[in-house]
């Protein structure tokens, strides 16, 4: 019935420790070969506890991001790096400030390009992920949406980094961080489906009964466009990890 691998964990601390056991182990896989790492970031609760176990890694064991590149998914369209609700912000509080990457190897989309050059800084985006040899793991959350990024439902499965109008849902569910749907920002650049179908290996996490209906969805129904995370589906090497309640309705 499941139509992407799923794996579910006791709860969502068991499933960050793996998943960042896993990262650590590709990232002295490829140092060892002296290769850089290409991890692909997700902002939202979902990944919090994998950055802290990074995090803890880093402190305890010793795991250095000297040779690795980071690219997140996405930014909200009008906030500078600076606005407590930036997704340059979340990266850095949640995990960037405690680690040791070198300030150059980190990309976000940015949320203040002038709407004119919106077109030319997607595509240097996807042009420095093609140049750092593509991303070898993809982090990932889910939408209420079941969108993946901020590929809102109707995003095609080709689509590539882009500017997107946010739903109503999405804008509903971020507003209490903003104090209030008005202070949300209508609009975000995010990398596009199909960008996000390249990376060699993508980990989709997901927590609680909220996100259940839509991973039933996402995981067996049809793949879809209303659906972005259904186009998983299609990918060899993903994989979605849950804790028992996100998985009560498979
Ligand atoms: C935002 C992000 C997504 C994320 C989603 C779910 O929309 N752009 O990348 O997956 O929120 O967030 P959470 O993990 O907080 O449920």
């Amino acid at each position: 019935m499941n139509k992407i691998p799923v794996q579910i964990f006791a709860d969502a601390q068991a499933a960050a420790a793996q998943l960042a056991t896993e990262t650590a182990e590709l990232i002295r896989h490829n140092d060892s070969s002296a290769k850089a790492t290409v991890l692909g970031l997700a902002t939202g609760a979902s990944p919090i506890l994998f950055y802290q176990e990074l995090i803890r890694l880093h402190n305890e064991q010793g795991l250095t991001f000297a040779n690795v590149i980071t690219f997140n998914l996405d930014e909200y369209a009008g906030l500078p790096p600076e606005h407590p609700e930036s997704y340059w912000s979340f990266m850095h509080n949640n995990l960037f400030d405690h680690i040791d990457i070198k300030p150059e190897n980190i990309h976000l989309p940015s949320g203040t390009v002038a709407d004119a050059d919106i077109p030319a800084h997607c595509k240097q985006y996807e042009q420095a992920i093609l140049n750092a040899g593509g991303i070898d793991q993809q982090i990932l959350g889910i939408g209420r949406t079941g969108h993946i990024g901020f590929n809102e439902p109707g995003s095609q499965k080709n689509s590539r980094t882009r500017a997107i109008q946010l739903n109503r849902i999405t804008r509903e569910d971020a507003a209490p961080a903003f104090g209030g749907i008005n202070q949300v920002p209508t609009a975000a650049i995010t990398m596009g489906c199909g960008t996000i179908l390249a990376a060699r290996r993508i980990v989709l996490m997901a927590w609680g009964t909220g996100k259940a209906p839509i991973l039933k969805e996402a995981i067996q129904g049809p793949l879809n466009d209303e659906v972005s995370a259904s186009f998983l589906q299609e990918h060899t090497d993903a994989v979605c990890y849950l804790d028992q309640e996100a998985a009560s309705m498979l």
